[in-house]
């Protein structure tokens, strides 16, 4: 049995204070939940918000970072930090970094090669524009991305390894995929899972769907056979909002 997942993506939005301000409030309406609970913040709220949650069962994920772990690489955050203030998960590969910072599939392969490496574990982001998913290539982008930005990683533990699937036209429009759209190129997602690593790797990774989220809509999501979880932007930002998602 894969355990659910839902991992709130804050994007660029709060402060050091408005961060603690949040998981304070957050702590209680969670602490019962069956569910693994994840909040990724800014780079900069990082340590003081994984310090605020010592001890309690939310878990603490970066949005971004470099693949090498030092250097001189002016602005980047380096993975060894990350692990050392107890930061266990990082998204990689988000449509936003691909769209604004014109990162590469190869960039992310080199990233999620090194988060494996170091121990933390990745939620790769993939999806598909609205224009490709129109002209019928939806499957054709996802198996692009995936086999790129996988390359190379089957003999690293990939017990951590988390795919999600973010249809590119449902991130901040409102508009969600159908679940059974959003079932099916997940599923497709564990048949490629299968074919490159392995049945048993397919059977347990844990694969969510990002994109307009909210407690109105998570339930019918989380019922489709292939969803693991949610990754979610907006809606993350909301103590209370946020718990009725994890709490579906
Ligand atoms: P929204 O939930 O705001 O659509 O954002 C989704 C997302 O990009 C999460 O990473």
């Amino acid at each position: 049995m894969r355990k659910k997942l839902i991992a709130g993506n804050w994007k660029m939005n709060k402060t050091i204070n408005e961060a603690l301000l949040f998981v304070n409030q957050l702590i209680p309406l969670v602490k019962d939940t069956d569910a693994e609970v994840v909040i990724c913040p800014t780079s900069l709220c990082l340590s003081d918000v994984a310090r605020a949650v010592t001890n309690t069962n939310i878990k603490i994920g970066a949005q971004n970072m470099y693949y090498k772990e030092s250097g001189a690489f002016t602005g980047e955050i380096s993975p060894r930090s990350l692990t050392e203030i107890g930061i266990e998960y990082v998204i990689l590969g988000h449509s936003e970094r691909r769209q604004y910072f014109k990162e590469s599939n190869d960039d992310v392969n080199k990233k999620v090669i090194s988060a494996l490496n170091i121990g933390l574990m990745p939620i790769l982001c993939v999806g598909e524009t609205l224009e490709e998913r129109a002209s019928g290539k939806a499957f054709d982008i996802i198996n692009k991305q995936m086999s790129e930005c996988l390359q190379g990683i089957e003999s690293l533990r990939l017990d951590g390894l988390v795919i999600a699937y973010e249809p590119i036209w449902a991130i901040g429009t409102g508009k969600t995929a159908t679940k059974e759209d959003a079932n099916e190129i997940i599923a497709y997602i564990r048949k490629l899972i299968s074919e490159k690593l392995g049945g048993s790797i397919a059977e347990n990774i844990r694969i969510l769907y990002g994109g307009s989220v909210k407690s109105s809509n998570i339930k019918e999501l989380m019922e489709m056979s292939d969803i693991d979880g949610a990754l979610v932007g907006g809606a993350s930002l909301d103590s209370v909002e946020f718990s009725e998602i994890v709490k579906y």
